[in-house]
């Protein structure tokens, strides 16, 4: 019964041990991951431990080394030993987390999870939340609760009426803003026409003026949406100016803080997102910066009767004080994985202390790549860290800005066709970039080290080409 389990337990062992000195780039191509997995359906069984060996040994070189400390690429946490830990244990133990009675111990725990989070974060103690399997879910769960919200103080319920003859409901949205906003207002049947762009000032915060106009345009049902920390830099917008205009206008307020709630864990770095405490609903991931495994994004909501309304059947029905938390009540699916329990095991062994010192290793680690890479030739930073996010490009001298974008995307192929760094690119303010995101708790001074050193010979190459 257990001898597939021994053996995953030895596989997960060796690829943890070994992150270091693999590729961090996948090798393998699609063709030959195709023609691996590919083939008819098995008419008979074979040995569950045989499955998993062969599984390991034909996936292998088709994996990033994403949980380990080179890679820099989109914005990719790691997995902390006891997060990771039990996140077996939740698979092993298969509870239902949809209902305490399906689970009673899972429930618990997530309660708890939720409770720490708050507090971390220092955010409303009295506020609803719920483990979702990503921040996109948590926008969706969040902007649900304040479609409700914002719907009902117009008279409408939507969870009764749907959106057919409701009235305008429109979402304010930094420009700035992740694709996966857009994605939550489709899923909520707004559509993007109900989007309007808010326009930043060149360190990506909404303009105040854009704001009013907007407010005073739309009189009807309105959400605003506020980044904490965009995918580029890590901007933070102007909370104690923006969210008191928009609440005065009766517009819900939600924050995108899929890593960037983090910020508030640092003495060093929580200036940056100072006020946004003041907003109705925020959404944040554990498997971003928190380092708990895939899936788990978390929405925390002000309005409990408003998140409950917009999630559960029994619309009215607050649970009284004392009684078991349904995860039901909260989240946006039926069935669902504990996902509550490895953000538990994450926040037990770091504590508050561990956890900002991740947070302050991580964006010190993130200037020094940026500004190792961007002091080698033919390399600029185009924008220094203010937390864990930078952008390096590279660019020949006289070369126009298309020849800037393309020699980009060269030498960062290159960077990661060395295996030893991997990154991803992005186009900011028009232009091509290098983007370097630090969420690994495992990056360390080496790994800084080992990336500038991959850059610098990417650079180099050009040199020996030029002399062969
Ligand atoms: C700023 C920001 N918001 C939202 C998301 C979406 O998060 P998830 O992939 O967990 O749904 C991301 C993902 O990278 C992000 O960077």
């Amino acid at each position: 019964m257990t001898q597939a389990l021994d053996q995953a337990a030895t596989l997960a062992k060796t690829w943890l041990e070994g992150l270091d000195e693999r590729k961090v780039n996948s090798t393998a191509s699609l063709e030959t991951l195709r023609s691996r997995f590919s083939g008819p359906l098995p008419a008979n069984g074979e040995e569950p431990v045989t499955v998993v060996q062969t599984l390991a040994r034909d996936m292998q070189d088709g994996l990033l080394g994403s949980a380990g400390g080179r890679f820099f690429a989109w914005v990719i946490g790691g997995g902390l030993e006891a997060a990771l830990a039990a996140d077996w244990l939740v698979s092993t133990w298969d509870q239902n987390a949809a209902l305490y009675a399906c689970g009673p111990a899972a429930a618990v725990v997530e309660e708890q999870a939720g409770i720490w989070l708050k507090e971390l974060f220092d955010l409303p103690r009295d506020a609803s939340f719920a483990f979702t399997t990503g921040c996109q879910l948590a926008h969706m769960t969040s902007l649900a609760a304040a479609r409700h919200a914002v719907l009902k103080a117009d008279g409408w319920d939507v969870e009764e009426n749907g959106l057919i003859g409701a009235p305008d409901l429109k979402v304010l949205v930094n420009d700035q803003k992740h694709g996966s906003i857009r994605q939550a207002v489709n899923f909520l049947g707004l559509g993007q026409s109900s989007l309007v762009q808010l326009k930043t000032d060149s360190t990506g915060r909404v303009l105040t003026s854009e704001l009013e106009q907007a407010l005073s345009e739309h009189k009807g049902p309105k959400i605003l949406v506020l980044n904490a920390a965009d995918l580029n830099i890590g901007a933070f917008d102007d909370y104690r100016t923006l969210i008191p205009m928009a609440k005065n206008a009766g517009a819900w307020v939600h924050i995108d803080g899929a890593f960037g709630l983090f910020a508030r864990t640092s003495a060093k770095y929580s200036h940056l997102a100072n006020g946004l405490e003041l907003a109705d609903s925020w959404a944040t991931d554990g498997h971003k910066w928190l380092n708990v495994p895939f899936d788990c994004g978390v929405a925390i909501i002000r309005d409990q009767a408003a998140h409950k309304a917009a999630m559960t059947i029994a619309a009215d029905y607050i649970a009284p004080a004392g009684a078991a938390r349904d995860q039901i009540d909260w989240n946006p699916e039926w069935s669902r994985r504990a996902r509550g329990v490895p953000v538990y095991a994450a926040l037990k062994q770091l504590g508050r202390s561990g956890i900002e010192d991740m947070i302050d290793r991580c964006c010190a680690h993130c200037q020094a790549i940026v500004r190792g890479i961007g002091a080698l030739d033919n390399a600029h930073v185009v924008f220094d860290p203010q937390l864990n996010q930078g952008l390096v490009r590279f660019a020949r001298p006289g070369d126009t800005g298309e020849e800037g974008d393309l020699y980009t995307k060269e030498i960062m192929s290159r960077i990661n066709a060395t295996g030893e760094a991997f990154f991803s690119d992005t186009v900011w303010q028009g232009r091509r970039a290098m983007r370097v995101s630090v969420v690994n708790c495992r990056t360390n001074e080496s790994d800084v080290t080992r990336a500038v050193e991959a850059a610098q010979w990417a650079l180099q190459m050009d040199k020996v080409e030029c002399v062969s």
